[in-house]
């Protein structure tokens, strides 16, 4: 099955809040939809920085602004859609076969990454032409 860039939601997840912080839970077979197999964070990234430029085959993602802020561009081939993350109780849900491109990091972000698989070189599809044809054939 084909996703498009409407079925990237950004979930609300709940927090835990008393006098000394916040907590937010995300947890296999709770408010995930797939088992998470690995955990990946980006941080120090200069400003100005653009990253991305893939897609996958199979991996799908969640992804979390745990600290400051920054823009995820989705595009499914047909449709693009912005999504700006500054909030760690907010999850973005990135499905298979999307092209994400990140940019406007703030200074001392971190961009928090939950994903259904390891990371395996063969699930990218690094060349946009590639991907196009990925979603017009494949
Ligand atoms: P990439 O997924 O292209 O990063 P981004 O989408 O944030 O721009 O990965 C950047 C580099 O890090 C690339 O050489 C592959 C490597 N990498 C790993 O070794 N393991 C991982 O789990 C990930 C996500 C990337």
């Amino acid at each position: 099955m084909k996703y498009n860039v409407e079925d990237c939601t950004l979930v609300e997840l709940p927090i835990v809040h008393n006098e000394s912080g916040s907590l937010t839970v995300l947890e296999n077979g709770d408010n995930i939809t797939f088992d998470i197999k690995r955990i990946y964070y980006l941080y120090d990234v200069p400003m100005g920085a653009e990253r991305g430029g893939h897609s996958h085959y199979d991996l799908q993602q969640y992804v979390v602004a745990a600290s400051g802020s920054f823009t995820f561009i989705l595009d499914d081939g047909m449709n693009k859609k912005e999504i700006f993350l500054n909030h760690p109780n907010m999850a973005l849900h990135i499905k298979p076969g999307i092209w994400r491109e990140m940019k406007g990091f703030s200074s001392g972000s971190i961009c928090l990454v939950l994903a259904s698989m390891e990371y395996i070189e063969n699930d990218y599809i690094r060349d946009y032409d590639d991907f196009k044809n990925y979603r017009k054939n494949g």
